[in-house]
C-alpha cells in the first residue's frame, strides 16, 4: 500500500519538484502523479515546463494561468494592508503560496485525487504555507513533501533523476536559489549566505544598478480606489498590467532592492535580497495616501492590525479565522483611501512630493499658518490644561 494513490504535485519545472514525480511513484507507491504549474507572472515559458512534466512521468501536466487572481486577490489586499515584513520584505514569495494551495486543491478535488505534493524541504517557510493552506481548504486531502524526507544532496538528486530520465540542468546551475512572480524575486544562497558579502550585481534582473540608472529624475502619479492602485499617470490599467508597468518603470530607476536577515518562521535567520519595484513602491504611495485620509486613530490603530496581517501571511496562516477577521478590519478602513499620489523618482529613490483626494481630512483653514486660520486658539489654552493635568499632579508630588 503506498501513501496515496493519486497525487497532485505542484510543479516548477526544476530539478526538484521533476524528480518528486518518480519519487512518489517508485518510493512511496503513489499509482499516478497529476502536475499543476501556477503562471504567477514568473516569466518561464511554461508549455516546456508542462513537457517535462510528462516526460518525467506525469499521467497528466497542467498550467494554470493565475495571474489575474494573483494581483486582485492576493497583492491589492497585501497593498491595502500595507504589508512588510519585518519593515521590509513586501511578501512576493509569501503571498503566492496560498493561491497555489487553492488551485492545488482545486485540482485534486476535481481529478478525485487523495493527496497533494510539493518539493519544499523542512528548512523554509514555504513547507509550512502550502501544508497549512491546503489543509485549511480540504482538511481530507494529504499532504506528500518528499523532499522533506529523502534526504538526498543536490547531486543525489539530479542522479536520481537522471535514472528516471530527467536530465541534469545543463547550464552549471545558478549557485543561487531564486523564486520569483510578477511581485518579485526572492534571492538567496550561494555568496549570500555570508551576510558580510556584498550581493553580486549578477543577481538582479528588475532593477538597475543606481550608475546605470536615468540622470534625470522622472515623476510618477498613482491613482488608487479604494486603497487599490487603478491607474499610472491618469492612465487606467487592468491589475496585471498596472504591476508589470510600474516594476519596469520603478525598476528603471533602481528602485525595489532590499538586502535583510530575516527571522524565519522555523526558527532560523536566514539572508535574502528582494527586488520587489512595483509593490515597495505601491506600499509607500498607498500608506501615505492613508495618511490624507484616515483619522488618526483608525492610522494608527490600523499599524498593529497590519503588523498581525504581515505575520499571518508571513506564517501560512492566509485562510485562519483571524486572518478573515483582519481583513474585514482592513476593508472597512479602505472605504474613503481614494486619490493621487505623486513620486519622484530618481537614483535608486521613489520619494512622494505630492498627494491629493476629494476624500482629503486635511483642512486648510485649521492647519494654516496665515491669516486664513480657523483654529480657536483659545480653546486649545483649556484643552491643555487638562491633558497636563495629572502629569502635573504627579509631578507636584514627587519634586
Ligand atoms: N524568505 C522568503 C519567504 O519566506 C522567500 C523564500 C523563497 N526564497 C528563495 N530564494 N527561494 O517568503
Amino acid at each position: 500500500m503506498g501513501r496515496a494513490k493519486k497525487v497532485v504535485l505542484a510543479y516548477s519545472g526544476g530539478v526538484d519538484t521533476s524528480v518528486c514525480i518518480p519519487y512518489l511513484q517508485q518510493e512511496w507507491g503513489v499509482e499516478e502523479v497529476i502536475t499543476l504549474a501556477a503562471d504567477l507572472g514568473q516569466g518561464d515559458e511554461l508549455e516546456p515546463v508542462r513537457e517535462k512534466a510528462l516526460k518525467s512521468g506525469a499521467s497528466e501536466s497542467l498550467v494554470a494561468d493565475v495571474k489575474d487572481s494573483f494581483v486582485k486577490d492576493y497583492a491589492f489586499p497585501a497593498i491595502q494592508a500595507n504589508a512588510l515584513y519585518e519593515n521590509r520584505y513586501p511578501l512576493g514569495t509569501a503571498l503566492a503560496r496560498p493561491l497555489i494551495a487553492k488551485v492545488l486543491v482545486e485540482t485534486a478535488e476535481k481529478y478525485g485525487a487523495d493527496a497533494i505534493a510539493h518539493g519544499c524541504t523542512g528548512k523554509g517557510n514555504d513547507q509550512v504555507r502550502f501544508d497549512v493552506s491546503c489543509t485549511a481548504l480540504n482538511p481530507n486531502l494529504k499532504i506528500l513533501a518528499p523532499a522533506r524526507e529523502w534526504g538526498m544532496s543536490r547531486e543525489e538528486t539530479i542522479a536520481y533523476g537522471e535514472k528516471f530520465g530527467i536530465p541534469a540542468p545543463v547550464k552549471k546551475s545558478s549557485p543561487f536559489s531564486i523564486d520569483k512572480n510578477l511581485l518579485g524575486r526572492s534571492i538567496e544562497a550561494g555568496t549570500l549566505e555570508d551576510p558580510a558579502n556584498e550581493p553580486p550585481e549578477e543577481i538582479y534582473a528588475m532593477t538597475k544598478a543606481i550608475v546605470d540608472t536615468p540622470d534625470e529624475p522622472e515623476y510618477l502619479e498613482i491613482g488608487f480606489v479604494k486603497g487599490v492602485p487603478v491607474s499610472l499617470n491618469s492612465q487606467s490599467h487592468t491589475p496585471v498590467e498596472l504591476i508589470e508597468r510600474l516594476n519596469q518603470i520603478v525598476g528603471n530607476h533602481g528602485i525595489g532592492r532590499i538586502d535583510m536577515i530575516e527571522n524565519r518562521l522555523v526558527g532560523i535567520k536566514s539572508r535574502e535580497i528582494y527586488e520587489s519595484p512595483a509593490m515597495v513602491v505601491l506600499i509607500n504611495a498607498h500608506r501615505d495616501l492613508e495618511s490624507l485620509t484616515l483619522t488618526a486613530d483608525v492610522t494608527q490603530y490600523k499599524r498593529g492590525i497590519e503588523d498581525t496581517y504581515t505575520k499571518l501571511v508571513y506564517n501560512g496562516l492566509w485562510y485562519s479565522p483571524l486572518k478573515a477577521a483582519v481583513d474585514a478590519f482592513i476593508q472597512q478602513t479602505q472605504e474613503r483611501v481614494s486619490g493621487v499620489v505623486r513620486l519622484k523618482l530618481f537614483k535608486g529613490n521613489a520619494t512622494i512630493v505630492g498627494r491629493w483626494s476629494d476624500n482629503t481630512l486635511y483642512t486648510p483653514d485649521l492647519a494654516t499658518y496665515g491669516a486664513e486660520d480657523q483654529f480657536d486658539h483659545k480653546a486649545a489654552e483649556g484643552f491643555v490644561y487638562v491633558w497636563g493635568l495629572p502629569t502635573r499632579i504627579w509631578s507636584q508630588k514627587n519634586k
